[in-house]
């Protein structure tokens, strides 16, 4: 028995920043029903240029914070952190916090959907964390072996949604840059995998960039219908999540901040509190 809180609680999910909200909008159109604690470490955040050890660390003290506040099941809407921290979380720290409690991340559900989307030539646009992780590829390979992925990190497109620029002009160059690398590498990709889940605010700029070369995949969709497939398979988890249909906020960063940019993802103002972890 672990000594958090044994009552029901929301689904708990976690960003480095801003990018989950791009999944927790999905989550809730989705499976409505369900209270939702959303964390953004926006203090600490970018994640995507930090080695293995620092985002394992910070994405744990955000997973014990969840699950502080009542959380049973978190997801890592984070390619990031699922990346970088969520493996060694489920295997050498849940048996220890609460074996009973589960952390999600949004790779898995990914690459599974990408079998019936790709030909077989899949470019992977995320952080530089991400892309050296070769999460993707290794996940990939496991499930469709015959598949050749491309990764390119995009360093630049955190900070550039991050400082609420990803609608200006300026957003064009490195979404480009990015982009023309990309198939540079590989002129045969037809499934590219927007492997961060900032950049559905960069989609348009991608799509254009992109244009008629390749698919271009969003994870929201993906992960919210992982999510509802995982809580019918496991209705004993279902059971621990409460469903009132709300949406709590927490930050580590200053609250006014998070509102600004909050609202580009969500297209209304929240309410979010303060915490350390
Ligand atoms: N949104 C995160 C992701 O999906 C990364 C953002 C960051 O670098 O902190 O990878």
């Amino acid at each position: 028995m672990s000594n958090y809180p044994s009552a029901p609680g929301p689904i708990g999910v976690f960003d480095s920043g801003y990018g989950g909200l791009s999944i927790l909008k999905d989550l809730r159109r989705v499976l409505p029903q369900y209270d939702y604690l959303y964390l953004g470490d926006n203090a600490r955040a970018p994640y995507g240029t930090r080695s293995y050890d620092v985002v394992y660390r910070f994405t744990l003290d955000a997973v014990k914070a969840l699950f502080e506040r009542g959380c049973h099941l978190v997801v890592l809407a984070c390619n990031t952190a699922s990346a970088k921290a969520l493996r060694t979380i489920q295997q050498n720290d849940l048996p220890d916090l609460d074996p009973s409690r589960r952390v999600l991340g949004v790779i898995r559900p990914t690459v599974e959907a990408i079998g019936s989307i790709s030909k077989g030539t899949v470019g992977i646009m995320g952080t530089p964390g991400t892309v050296s992780s070769g999460s993707y590829d290794i996940e990939i390979a496991k499930f469709f072996p015959h598949f050749r992925t491309v990764g390119q990190p995009c360093p630049m497109l955190v900070p550039l949604v991050e400082n609420n620029e990803a609608s200006q002009p300026g957003a064009d160059y490195f979404v480009e840059k990015y982009v023309n690398e990309l198939f540079a590498q590989d002129a045969d990709i037809d499934t590219i995998v927007l492997a961060c889940t900032h950049y559905p605010l960069l989609l348009p700029k991608i799509q254009k960039a992109v244009a008629e070369r390749a698919k271009v995949i969003t994870q929201g969709e993906i992960v919210a219908e992982s999510l509802k497939d995982y809580l019918d398979r496991h209705p004993d988890m279902a059971t621990r999540c409460t469903t009132g249909g709300t949406c709590r906020y927490l930050t580590t960063e200053n609250p006014s901040k998070f509102n600004d940019l909050a609202r580009i993802f969500l297209n209304t103002p929240v309410k979010v509190e303060h915490i350390d972890i």
